[in-house]
């Protein structure tokens, strides 16, 4: 490992805007030397866009920390780096402000234990049992009709009472069940109350095998990644006349379970905060202090939204029908459609914020994908965004670069490659920034980059934790 001195930038250079080149730090990407399913098996709980493998947080969580410290993602997605900081015996904390990201990194990190999830289960099919033929009803008539006057369901989480209101099923989503699938989904969403642990992690469970082309999801109407447009799978099924096989709920979630509990939950249990990732610090804090610690964070590991690539909410809808969340409302609050100079003006917000959390010696790394457009306008040889965050909101700030190290995407692992011209905008490297919060952050991070990994999973030293 070692760092080239930076090259010097004129302010000439700035305004012309003509690449410039960061200090290189030498991470061995041995992360992409291991399996697609490496780490904990709470990992694939569920498909989330643009998430990064396990493998590359542990290839940083080994080297910047050690067991007991925090280490914190703010913009965590599914939760991959809080839930790998846990499994190895860390303090994870993840943060982000989709509620549908939040489940899933809260279902992780403060998982419902196998003896709780199968009881609730079994408990669900029992219910299921005694009370179906209304509930099959309903999925008849929705099926059949999803805006007839008779076809209103109970929302979700109301344990199947209309008082708290009822509403109409999305054509869409009635398109994509066989009826007496969708008769049992009504039911389970309706049941499951998301405020509650073992609910939220069946809920997360059953966003995952919702749709995807295989016998054990749901619904074949979709690939498992991201829900196709509304109108794209109306146009398919009239189409195809696509009638989706009938699948048990309670069997397929059970088979879930077994899957992600091939492995035991952590034994570090972790933080999933819910919020903007600018105002990270207090929450952070204040939730430590509820755990009794007064710790600050020694490391972070995350990778911000990119500029107008994904839109969660969309991407998700039938995901989030099920969850009884707003897709429109995702996509409003979240910061994927930033222009440039907002989204640099928005990073250097979030690095100001999260000071406060750091430790002095904390290592900052920002996984960042080079962009190929802005505003609709192709950029030549793309734009080294990596480069502009340091210059614009990391330097700024106080943080010390100790360099970045460019991770070649491979082309399977991109989901803009799945979505035509939106292509345009796809990443095809990613560029990885390692800061310091200070020079000892910057001096620790140049110094851990050096040291061995060990990819054996579970790691022996961590079996006991
Ligand atoms: C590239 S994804 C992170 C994926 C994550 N590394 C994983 O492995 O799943 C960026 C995340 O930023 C979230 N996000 C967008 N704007 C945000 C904001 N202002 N505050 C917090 N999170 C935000 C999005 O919901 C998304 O989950």
């Amino acid at each position: 490992m070692s760092a080239r001195p930076a090259q010097v930038t004129t302010a000439g250079q700035l305004a012309l805007e003509l690449p410039f080149e960061l200090p290189t730090i030498h991470l061995a990407p041995e992360w992409k030397d291991q399996q697609r399913l490496w780490g904990h098996t709470f990992h694939p709980m569920c498909s989330y866009l643009a998430s990064f493998p396990a493998s590359l947080t542990h290839a940083l969580i080994a080297r910047y920390s050690r067991p007991g410290d925090v280490v914190i993602d703010p913009f965590s997605g599914r939760g991959t780096t809080p839930l790998q900081a846990c499994a190895e015996g860390r303090i994870g904390v993840g943060n982000d402000l989709n509620p549908f990201a939040h489940l899933l990194t809260a279902a992780k990190v403060q998982p419902a234990t196998r003896a709780q999830a199968v009881t609730r289960l079994a408990q669900l099919r029992l219910a299921w049992n005694a009370d179906s033929t209304g509930w099959l009803a309903l999925g008849n008539r929705v099926a059949a009709d999803p805006r007839a006057a008779d076809a209103l369901v109970p929302v979700a989480g109301s344990g199947g009472s209309s008082a708290d209101g009822v509403e109409a099923v999305p054509v869409e989503v009635a398109l994509a069940f066989h009826p007496r699938t969708l008769g049992q989904l009504l039911f389970v969403r309706s049941a499951l109350r998301l405020d509650d642990r073992t609910d939220r992690f069946l809920a997360a469970a059953l966003t995952g095998i919702l749709h995807g082309k295989s016998a054990s999801y749901l619904s074949e109407l979709m690939p498992n990644t991201f829900s196709m447009a509304p109108r794209y799978v109306r146009d398919f099924a009239a189409r195809t006349d696509f009638s989706s096989p009938e699948r048990d709920v309670f069997d397929g979630l059970a088979k879930k379970l077994d899957r992600l509990f091939r492995q035991a939950p952590p034994t570090s249990e972790g933080i999933a905060l819910l919020g903007d990732a600018r105002d990270l610090a207090p929450r952070v804090q204040s939730a430590l202090e509820d755990r009794g610690r007064a710790d600050r964070a020694r490391l972070v590991v995350t990778s911000p939204p990119y500029l107008r690539v994904v839109k969660y909410g969309y991407y998700n809808w039938l995901r989030t029908w099920l969850l009884g969340f707003d897709s429109r409302a995702i996509d409003a609050a979240l910061d994927d459609a930033h222009h440039r100079e907002p989204y640099l003006a928005f990073m250097r917000d979030v690095l100001a914020g999260l000071r406060p959390v750091l430790a002095d010696d904390a290592v900052v790394v920002l996984v960042i994908g080079d962009v190929e457009t802005d505003r609709g306008r192709k950029i030549r040889g793309g734009m080294d965004l990596a480069a502009r965050v340091w210059e614009a909101a990391a330097a700024p700030e106080g943080y010390r670069l100790a360099g970045v190290a460019i991770d070649d995407v491979a082309p399977n692992r991109k989901m803009t490659k799945l979505w035509g011209d939106e292509a345009g905008r796809a990443t095809k490297t990613d560029r990885i920034l390692v800061l310091g919060a200070t020079e000892a952050g910057r001096r620790r991070a140049l110094a851990g980059a050096a040291l061995d990994v060990d990819w054996t999973w579970p790691p022996r030293a961590l079996r006991s934790l």
